[in-house]
């Protein structure tokens, strides 16, 4: 049984986490702290544990095999820092740092004390994702050669945001949404993004990070695609996009890249040998595949404890995770 302890307990941690957590039958929520001591009181009346409102005081009193760091991006690196200190495993939410250097720096930390960290990209463990990977690896759209993703939701002028705060947030639309793209194409691709370009704006709204951008890409397989992602367009009217196109088909996928289990794949194999002057599209009906509806989130607090059962950290993720940083680096050094 792993016992956690979380840290920031009032955003996503409250909405998606603590309930995977409660949902897990090898994880206990051990106790929960939150900079706001109302919010702390409420989050841990709410789930029957001990709260708090400094993490270092927790982790002194209440004994835990592993940390879920749920706080703004700029909390993340000296809150590792400090569970690490505490001898604890450390799940922390995207962005793992502000900038790879730092990603890096804190990596090298639970390697050489041996704890795992690991890093809440949760897309990849929704299952018509791990599908489109079987597809993809099975070979069964031939070669891949294009990909895009599309990902965006309404995130309007908020008095005192942190995600609107280059300081606190380390970036807009491309730090909060593109990352979660840039991670789940890597992941499709068992490959990395080696070259990008991108044009980023804020339009709509008058925060001084970006609402709004568009990247390109290259992998180091030579993979081309491209990415969007906005924080202006309404929540209803963003279903996400993401597809891959290669030498023998397609898979599409819309309404994926969610915090719930929705959405849709079409796949369709369709090799062609001979040139074709006229380019005659027959109707081709695609298989389609439906969400099986399971708690993303608790596929990946299940993978959490299933290493940490395992005796043997496994740091696969964490540094793509810091990969996926050195790529958005590239990004804001552009401008
Ligand atoms: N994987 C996902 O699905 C997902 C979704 C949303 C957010 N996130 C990530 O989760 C993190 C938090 O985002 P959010 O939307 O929950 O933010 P939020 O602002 O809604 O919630 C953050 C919580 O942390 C608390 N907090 C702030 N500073 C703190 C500190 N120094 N110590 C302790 N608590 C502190 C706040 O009071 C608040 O309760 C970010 O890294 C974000 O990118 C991930």
């Amino acid at each position: 049984m792993i016992k956690w302890c979380v840290i920031g307990a009032g955003g996503i941690a409250d909405r998606r986490t603590i309930p995977a957590l409660k949902k897990d039958e090898n994880s206990q929520l051990v106790a929960v702290m939150d900079r706001v001591p109302e919010v702390a009181k409420a989050v841990g009346e709410k789930y029957g544990v001990p709260y708090f409102s400094d993490e270092k005081q927790m982790l002194e009193i209440v004994e835990c095999d592993a940390v879920y760091i749920g706080t703004p991006v700029f909390c993340h690196k000296a809150q590792m820092e400090i569970a690490l200190e505490a001898g604890k495993h450390v799940f922390v939410e995207k962005p793992v740092a502000f900038n790879a250097k730092e990603g890096a720096e804190i990596l090298e930390k639970f390697k050489k004390a041996g704890k795992q960290l690991t890093v809440g990209y949760m897309m990849k463990y929704h299952n018509l994702h791990q599908k489109a990977k079987e597809l993809v690896k099975a070979g069964e759209i031939g070669q891949v050669n294009d990909v895009r993703a599309q990902f965006s939701c309404w995130y309007p002028d908020i008095k005192g945001a942190w995600r609107q705060n280059k300081a606190l947030g380390g970036g807009g639309a491309i730090m909060d949404l593109g990352v979660h793209c840039i991670e789940l194409v890597e992941f499709l691709l068992d490959d990395e993004i080696e070259d990008v370009k991108s044009f980023y704006s804020t339009r709509s709204f008058s925060y001084e990070v970006e609402d709004g951008a568009v990247l390109i890409f290259r992998t180091k397989g030579g993979v081309l695609g491209h990415i969007d992602v906005n924080f202006n367009v309404p929540d209803a009217a963003s279903t996400s996009k993401l597809e891959l196109y290669g030498t023998k088909g397609y898979i599409l996928c819309s309404g994926t890249l969610a915090q719930e289990e929705t959405g849709s794949l079409s796949h369709l194999f369709a090799p062609q040998g001979d040139y074709e002057a006229a380019q005659v599209r027959v109707e081709r009906k695609p298989v389609e595949y439906k969400p099986e509806g399971e708690d993303l989130y608790l596929r990946q607090i299940k993978d959490f404890t299933r290493i940490l059962e395992s005796g043997k950290p496994d740091y696969f993720y964490a540094e793509r995770a810091v990969q996926v940083q050195t790529v958005v680096d590239k990004i804001y050094s552009e401008k």
